[in-house]
């Protein structure tokens, strides 16, 4: 199947198969074709250009693109969409005052979701998790990490990850699966976190790594949750069966977590709402993606990440969402685009390049996404007929999406 879309008006984030992230100034860079072609075939692009070097119009589909602008689709890096029931509730105490802290003292926030997960099936995990995975696919993600941590045992924890591969054998969206029994202590464990610890370590992680369940570990580093020996524990155990280090770090504290992510080499260290001076050298000269989460600060009024600092400083950045039922009810990366441009004043290009092609690299996927390039998945957000590019950050409330294409297919 060979489809051509031509008289595009704007193609957007054209790459070189070379480029695996773009970081400080680069990040100004977004290079477009106005007047473009596109070719995709069976799943992937495979030639795009200028309308003045289109020679060839046969196709098995031809699109009439024009006042059509495409972006490559969006490459989400963190998220939790496994999860059963919602906590709506506890967004009502918060807006009568108690902090996310607070209501996780009580007893609420991962607690809560671990409980309604332990009493749900696999198959309701599975409906659950795939209107989601089906809302976020029309909202034009392309590609998406889900974790496990709502389980905190190894049964619930191995039931949330045989979900996220029943959504991978049944979406063509890409998804990584990332292994977070780090996620909180379960009350059992409150008096002997130690003994939680030596579990995720010594039965959950193996049996994980046996079952071939994650590509990623995870650990939330912060006080009240891991510290960062138990943080660094985990990662390593998890390393030594070829897990790939992600940490939640810095959303509350700076607690030296960046520094234990870039010691084991972490894909990516998310969060990072509270950053002190030496956590920005930390990042610097490291391959560690730092990753924001604009709409969980949105969410639960809390600072948001200084990107402006961080990309002024030279470092690169990446865009997720964060969906989950506690910080963040939405899996919407065109509201993280917006929120990031509004809030953490980053240009639409850097807010773009930022939940694409550094998106693509948070997952290790830079060889088949966030980006139009030959070979890649062709993933695409064809948008309606919108005046520039800056209006869609600019547009937050609007669905300015016409189609989403992935792996070739219309959805
Ligand atoms: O990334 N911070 C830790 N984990 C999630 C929230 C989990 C929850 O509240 O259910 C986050 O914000
Ligand atoms: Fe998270």
């Amino acid at each position: 199947m060979k489809t051509l879309f031509f008289n595009i008006k704007e193609l957007v984030q054209i790459r070189d198969s070379s480029i695996m992230k773009v970081q400080g100034q680069e990040m100004k860079i977004l290079p477009t074709i106005k007047n473009a072609f596109l070719v995709v075939e069976n799943e992937r692009i495979t030639d795009f250009g200028s309308m003045s070097n289109l020679q060839d119009f046969n196709a098995d589909q031809v699109i009439d693109s024009r006042g059509h602008t495409i972006l490559p689709a969006w490459c989400d890096s963190h998220t939790h969409i496994v999860y059963a029931g919602n906590r709506e509730s506890e967004f009502v105490d918060r807006i009568k005052g108690l902090s996310y802290e607070e209501i996780a003292a009580r007893g609420g926030g991962i607690l809560n979701s671990a409980k309604k997960l332990e009493e749900s099936s696999e198959q309701e995990l599975f409906e659950q998790a795939s209107q989601r995975i089906r809302e976020v696919m029309r909202l034009g993600t392309g590609a998406i990490e889900i974790k496990s941590g709502y389980g905190l045992s190894l049964e619930s924890e191995i039931k949330m990850l045989n979900v996220i591969k029943m959504l991978k054998d049944t979406y063509a969206i890409n998804i990584k699966a990332t292994f977070l029994g780090a996620h909180a202590f379960p009350s059992q464990y409150r008096n002997n976190k130690e003994a939680y610890v030596d579990l995720i370590c010594e039965k959950m992680i193996p049996e994980v790594a046996k079952q071939n369940l994650a590509d990623f570990i995870d650990v939330f580093c912060e006080i009240g949750y891991f510290d960062i020996h138990q943080t660094e524990k985990i990662l390593k155990a998890g390393k030594v069966h070829e897990l790939i280090p992600k940490i939640h770090v810095n959303q509350f504290n700076s607690i030296g977590g960046i520094d234990v992510g870039v010691k084991c080499e972490a894909l990516s260290v998310d969060h990072l709402e509270v950053m002190k001076k030496e956590d920005f050298e930390i990042l610097k000269d490291s391959d560690v993606m730092p990753v924001a989460l604009p709409s969980c600060s949105y969410f639960l009024s809390i600072p948001y990440t200084p990107a402006r600092k961080m990309i002024d400083q030279g470092l690169p950045l990446a865009l997720a969402t964060d969906f989950n039922p506690g910080s963040t009810p939405s899996g919407n990366m065109n509201f993280v685009v917006s929120t990031a441009c509004i809030k953490m004043k980053m240009t639409p290009e850097e807010a773009i390049n930022a939940a694409t092609i550094n998106g693509a690299y948070a997952m290790g996927l830079s060889d088949s996404c966030g980006s139009i390039t030959r070979g890649k998945d062709a993933n695409l957000i064809v948008y309606k007929d919108i005046p520039s590019l800056n209006f869609i950050p600019y547009a937050f409330g609007s669905n300015l999406i016409d189609k989403v294409m992935i792996k070739g297919s219309f959805i």
